[in-house]
């Protein structure tokens, strides 16, 4: 298994390329499902994760092709086309290894009136249910059965009747799900409290541009009006904004200076408002977000919310940058809730931090010492990377399949901005 060496002290500058936003790109995806014209996606990012998405894709029988994509080139281009479906079942294998395949329930139901996926099972940050999925497909006219570990649904006389769901607690998926499920609904389907992440505003850009009505995009009350068929499209995936904070966090703790290039300033918002609070300058600027720090860090309190609020996705890093500032820092988790493992890793590195439930408490401290930790899952991981960049001596990040879900080639975009990161193979 590969593993990676960080050597810590280094000031990163330059210009780290964001690529392509995993998370809206494992939504953009099937999509393709929802028409029988082909749609092109620009601007994915290289990842395992969607790497595992095509493979489930071409399972049901979707076309995949990958265009003019050189190895030296970030992100690529992918053509999908789903003229005719031939299963629609998305088994416990793929499900398991990538939760997102659960996705696929909704533009499936859709477009074929059933569809069965294996629940996905618990994972390492939390429960993660999918209660709240099935309960906006219900709410909409379709009929759900679970047995033998998976779910089975089906719209009855082919086509969803439309309806309206009030979500009891944001849910990025299940809006997702239901966004999909909806567009080619017979009636109108109205969402209260959804979720309005810009990867749900891109999603809804994206359905849009197929042919969808959908009112209300980028707040939490939709109402989609149903069309008899959608068409194919070309469509950009929006630049990642949690590899972007990612990165951010990576060049403050070296007191360095980075060029996020492509990055979007807005989307970033509340990232940024905290790496202000911490101390940190971050500016929109024509290519990007230019961030920049100058080795002083205070403490800040944080609490994870959904957006607008500050990002899950952006508390492990936030917590590693927090270890080196000055005065204690109190973070608070609310969206999941196991979601401090990288805690005790962070903590094997000298960072002095307390739990309890989903409170973490960061006493900072001087001087960060390189170890052997483990990731645990893609964030911390994450976390752990940039630790290891302001640690003195060397930090070895092993299980780096978490990483290689969700960042593109990251040894190679930090070396650009002169970290000393290499990827090893375990002996
Ligand atoms: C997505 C992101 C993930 C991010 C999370 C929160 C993708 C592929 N993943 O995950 O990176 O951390 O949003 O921003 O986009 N919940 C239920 N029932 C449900 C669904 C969710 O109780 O049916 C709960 C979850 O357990 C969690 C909260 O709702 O406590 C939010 O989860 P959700 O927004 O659904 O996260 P994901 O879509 O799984």
């Amino acid at each position: 298994m590969d593993k990676i060496i960080v050597e810590g002290g280094k000031r990163l500058r330059g210009t780290i390329p964001i690529s392509g936003a995993k998370n809206a790109a494992l939504t953009l995806i099937p999509c393709a499902l929802l028409t029988d014209e082909p749609l092109t996606l620009r601007n994915l990012p290289r990842l395992a994760d969607i790497d595992g998405f095509q493979h489930l894709m071409n399972q049901f029988g979707v076309t995949t092709v990958i265009q003019g994509s050189r190895p030296e080139d970030f992100g690529r281009v992918m053509t999908l086309e789903a003229t005719r479906i031939t299963g629609t079942v998305a088994p416990y294998d793929l499900v398991r290894k990538m939760r997102a395949s659960i996705l696929v329930l909704g533009p499936m139901l859709a477009r074929m009136g059933q569809a069965k996926v294996s629940l996905p099972g618990g994972c390492a940050i939390g429960n993660r249910p999918i209660d709240l999925h099935l309960k906006a497909l219900a709410a909409f006219g379709a009929v759900i059965e679970i047995a033998a570990g998976y779910v089975a649904a089906h719209a009855p006389d082919g086509g969803l009747p439309g309806g309206e769901f009030d979500f009891p607690v944001v849910s990025v998926g299940a809006t997702e799900n239901a966004l999909m499920a909806a567009v080619l609904a017979s009636g109108t389907c109205r969402l209260f409290n959804a979720a309005r992440e810009p990867e749900i505003v891109d999603l809804c850009n994206l359905l849009v541009a197929m042919g969808a009505q959908i009112e209300g995009i980028g707040t939490s009350d939709l109402t989609i009006h149903g069309v008899p068929r959608l068409h194919g499209a070309t469509y950009k995936v929006m630049a990642d904004r949690i590899e972007a904070g990612s990165y951010a966090c990576a060049a403050a703790i070296t007191g360095g200076e980075v060029l996020l290039q492509g990055a979007s300033f807005e989307e970033m918002a509340s990232t940024i408002h905290a790496l202000r609070n911490i101390g940190v300058h971050a500016k929109a600027e024509a290519g990007g977000v230019r961030v920049s720090a100058d080795g002083k860090l205070q403490a800040v309190n944080l609490t994870t919310a959904p957006y607008p609020g500050l990002a899950t996705d952006m508390q492990a890093q936030l917590m590693a940058l927090l270890t080196v500032a000055e005065g204690t820092s109190v973070l608070n988790e609310t969206i999941f809730e196991n979601r401090y493992m990288h805690v005790p890793e962070l903590n094997r590195m000298g960072a002095h931090i307390e739990t309890s439930g989903r409170t973490a408490i960061v006493h900072g401290v001087g001087k960060l010492t390189g170890a052997e930790v483990m990731a645990t899952d893609l964030r911390a991981s994450m976390s752990l990377v940039i630790a290891g960049l302001a640690a003195e001596g060397q930090t070895e990040v092993r299980r780096l399949y978490h990483l290689d879900r969700g960042y593109e080639r990251l040894e190679e975009k930090l070396a650009l901005v002169g970290a000393q990161v290499e990827r090893v193979g375990d002996e």
